[in-house]
């Protein structure tokens, strides 16, 4: 199996395509509205069986992994790495196939080596008389809470956890890979020593990774230290404490974000559970998405410095984007949750039950910090908060700040509108939960697409009604996969269509003829077998023909159209013979669109 058969049989298509549409069951697949147009009637179809997605409204199609490229913008790659992480597999494997450096069964000996690792730390907290008396006494924790998150101590001595995991079995390689040892001037020692160890843990609950503390604060030493990126643990994705969270958050329909580790285990010691954090790093997509699962509803306590300030300018564009709610908590004298919660509990419960919805809160800020009055003032505040209001995706809320800041900076709304449209400084343009643009893509090519694609799919499975491609040329076609059926089709009339992709031959079909159809087809057969079973699978064969006739017809209008189009263009700078051959070519064009009057399409479209 490679990569991506490892991440198909693992994932459902149905799932990847669900973070981003809404499905409803529809038989045997799914259906939703075309993330790529804005329909009202839904037109997208995702099939589990063929693992294929197909939207009807624009005609592009694929499987999952095309899907994330279309959706969030990504090379084939990176999607394949993004999906390999939510599927859980681990890509280093394939890429050196034989190495041997990482087994098939790489990931789970690293969550074992971090199990034992946690456990380990574990026996070495409850022996040290100054772990204890850090984490006991000068930061409150009980001795339940310590059991819970599963506080830990990494010895002081250089290699104990090492030496541990070698006596367990574990190789250097696993240990280095697991991010529980670093290589120094003294040879490999022990990432983590003489800290307070935290455990990092999936949604499952599973140790990936740790941050630890120093004991004493220390100016010559970082205050934490954290696991490296490993196969297991990517520091842009991990929100702290989710799998103790989830519960809560469910309940009370929101979560509240908080900047420190520890911030987020004295809040659920305190019996406030909703409450997670980002630690270590700015706040990304792949955070608010996992949490968008749970809520949408997301609060922000933040340090309330300017370093906050620029985090939550960063972070409402991505909020607007992944479709959550971000708002901000505000602490009271430049605490932080922790030091809150512990001096007064009830203001911390009250508070974060009294956000304010970010642009309103950075409205608030910055009106303090700048001096409005001056137009220099009026000039930066309005790129700033114009920038925000850019990424937001409600209209009616854009146009309601933009009234807002008309007023605050007593200025013409339609001076405010114009800097609006003007291009972003720094925002990325919004793509999810947005229709794409359907007409960058030219609503002519599409329907062309379209046509082709209706008419291959009727071609594929019907053998009866082949005789209809005997006028259709390669050059008629847009895509190479439809050229290639079209040689296939004319060449194997009798070619049983769909049965003989999914059965065994019958009759005329030989094995090597079902084998290249299967192979050469691939994905684009899988598209055509969804497109007739929806479209066509319940129509009489006489409906058939006069469909295909329809399709036919104008497949070959939209041929003709942009053939002529052609031949008018170089008739304008033609000479000689030249010209008499571009007339003979528009009179043949002529004869073709005269030959389909037989046909008689129905009158109306699909
Ligand atoms: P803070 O300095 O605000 O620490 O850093 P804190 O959470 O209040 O920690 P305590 O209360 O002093 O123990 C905020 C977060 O930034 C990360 C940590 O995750 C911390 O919780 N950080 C901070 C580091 O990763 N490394 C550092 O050296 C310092
Ligand atoms: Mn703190």
């Amino acid at each position: 199996m490679d990569a991506k058969e490892e991440i198909r049989s693992r994932l459902s298509i149905e799932d990847v395509v669900g973070e981003y549409v809404q499905l409803k069951r529809a038989g045997r697949n799914w259906k939703g509205l075309s993330p790529f147009s804005a329909e009202r009637t839904p037109s997208f179809i995702v099939s589990p069986d063929k693992q294929i997605w197909h939207d009807f409204s624009s005609g592009r199609g694929g499987d999952m992994f095309s899907f994330v490229m279309e959706m969030e913008g990504l090379e084939f790659r990176a999607a394949l790495e993004l999906l390999a992480r939510r599927a859980g597999v681990d890509l280093e494997q394939y890429n050196q196939p034989g190495s041997g450096r990482t087994s098939g069964k790489s990931k789970d000996r690293l969550y074992e080596a971090l199990e034992l690792a946690t456990h380990f730390y574990q026996m070495q907290f409850s022996q040290n008389k100054l772990a204890l008396e850090y984490a006991l006494g000068k930061r409150g924790f009980s001795k339940a809470t310590a059991l819970t998150w599963r506080l830990g101590y990494s010895p002081n001595n250089g290699s104990a956890l090492c030496d541990f995991l070698v006596k367990k079995g574990f190789s250097a390689d696993e240990i280095k890979l697991a991010g529980l040892s670093s290589q120094n001037y003294r040879g490999l020692g022990d990432m983590f020593r003489g800290r307070l160890q935290i455990p990092l843990c999936d949604p499952q609950g599973r140790v990936i990774g740790f941050t630890a503390r120093l004991l004493e604060d220390n100016p010559n030493a970082p205050k934490y230290i954290n696991t490296p990126a490993t196969p297991l643990y990517d520091k842009s994705r991990h929100v702290f404490g989710l799998h103790l969270a989830k519960e809560a958050i469910r309940k009370n329909k929101y979560v509240v974000l908080a900047e420190g580790n520890l911030d987020v285990i004295t809040s659920h010691q305190a019996l406030v559970t909703q409450v997670v954090a980002t630690a270590g790093t700015a706040l990304t997509e792949p955070h608010l998405k996992a949490l968008s699962r749970l809520t949408g509803d997301i609060r922000l306590s933040f340090d309330a410095d300017k370093a906050g300030l620029a985090a939550t300018e960063r972070a409402i564009p991505i909020a607007a984007k992944v479709g959550v709610t971000l708002s901000i908590i505000t602490i009271p004298s430049g605490k932080d949750p922790d030091e809150l919660i512990r001096s007064d509990v009830s203001i911390w419960r009250d508070i974060i039950t009294k956000p304010l919805y970010a642009v309103d809160w950075l409205i608030e800020r910055y009106s303090s910090q700048l001096d409005l009055t001056t137009a220099v003032g009026k000039r930066e505040f309005s790129d700033v908060v114009i920038n925000v209001v850019r990424g937001l995706e409600d209209s009616v809320e854009q146009d309601h700040y933009i009234g807002e800041l008309a007023k605050i900076l007593q200025v013409n709304k339609d001076a405010l509108n114009q800097k609006l449209v003007q291009p972003a400084n720094k925002i990325t343009p919004v793509r999810l939960k947005k229709p794409v643009d359907i007409k960058a893509i030219d609503k002519a090519t599409v329907d062309r697409q379209k046509t082709e694609e209706h008419l291959m799919s009727v071609m594929l499975a019907q053998p009866k009604l082949r005789d209809y491609l005997k006028i259709v040329t390669p050059d008629m076609l847009e895509h190479e996969p439809a050229i290639k059926l079209l040689g296939f089709l004319k060449e194997f009339p009798d070619f049983a269509g769909f049965a003989s992709l999914a059965n065994k031959p019958k009759g005329a079909d030989t094995e090597a003829l079902r084998a290249w159809a299967v192979q050469d087809l691939g994905e684009y057969g899988k598209i055509l077998s969804l497109v007739y079973e929806t479209l066509y699978q319940d129509l009489e064969l006489l409906e058939l023909r006069y469909e295909v006739a329809r399709l036919r017809a104008k497949l070959i209008e939209q041929y003709v159209r942009i053939k002529k189009h052609m031949i008018a263009e170089n008739l304008n700078d033609a000479e000689g013979t030249a010209v008499d051959q571009l007339l003979h070519q528009a009179k043949q064009l002529d004869k073709l669109l005269k030959s389909l009057q037989g046909d008689k399409p129905r009158a109306q479209d699909k």
